[in-house]
């Protein structure tokens, strides 16, 4: 599912910062629920809409995916998500520790390539990121089509201190907090099965 190109994305972003969190500010922000690789926003949107005490904060590098989640964003007024156009690998570090009640991984890019799999958002150095924000007690969610980047990021796991809590091979969105994303409703409607892990910190 290739998104092709919209030149008009990039000036969209420029002119609707009050729907992307400030960078500046990201220090001091703590008990917020963060999505990595947001795609073009159906999870944040419908997240934030049904949990409207919450912050759902949403972290996309793809300028097309970004500027399409801001139109939504602006469309939907919501003021408990936000979009961060920027690669996770720049903003985690800029999280203060203990500040992510819950991380979500949502049909995350597979990296098919082994010299590629340093790249993928649940290889060993994204999970140590991945600890250092969350508090005790903290989640992470991941969820994929793909069983390859399933099985081996069991391993990733398994080599952490993260404790598995759930994991299913047929997962058909019976966690109440949760929503379908683009992905997901693609998967599901071709019949493939989706595969889901809940691990805590
Ligand atoms: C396969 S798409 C899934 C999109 C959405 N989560 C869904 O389930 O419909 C993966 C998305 O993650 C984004 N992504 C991959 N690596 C990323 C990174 N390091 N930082 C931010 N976004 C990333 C890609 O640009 C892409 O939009």
């Amino acid at each position: 599912m290739r998104t092709k190109f919209k030149a008009w994305a990039q000036p969209f972003l420029d002119e609707h910062k009050e729907v992307q969190y400030n960078k500046e500010e990201l220090s001091s922000l703590k008990d917020f629920y963060l999505e990595i690789g947001s795609g073009k926003g159906e999870f944040l949107i419908k997240m934030a809409s049904k949990n409207n005490d919450k912050l759902f904060i949403g972290i996309e590098k793809n300028v097309t995916c970004s500027g399409i989640t801001a139109k939504k964003l602006v469309e939907s007024k919501l003021d408990n998500a936000k979009l961060i156009h920027d690669d996770a690998i720049n903003i985690l570090p800029m999280l203060k520790e203990g500040s992510v009640k819950t991380i979500f991984l949502n049909f995350s890019d597979p990296w098919p390539k082994k010299r590629h799999h340093k790249r993928r958002l649940t290889s060993v150095s994204f999970l140590n990121e991945y600890l250092r924000v969350l508090p005790k007690g903290g989640k992470l969610i991941f969820k994929t089509d793909n069983i390859d980047l399933f099985n081996d990021s069991l391993e990733y796991f398994e080599s952490s201190p993260f404790k598995l809590i759930s994991k299913t091979n047929n997962y058909l969105g019976e966690d109440e907090f949760d929503a379908a994303t683009e992905y997901e409703e693609f998967f599901r409607n071709e019949g493939t099965p989706i595969n889901r892990v809940v691990y805590e910190k």
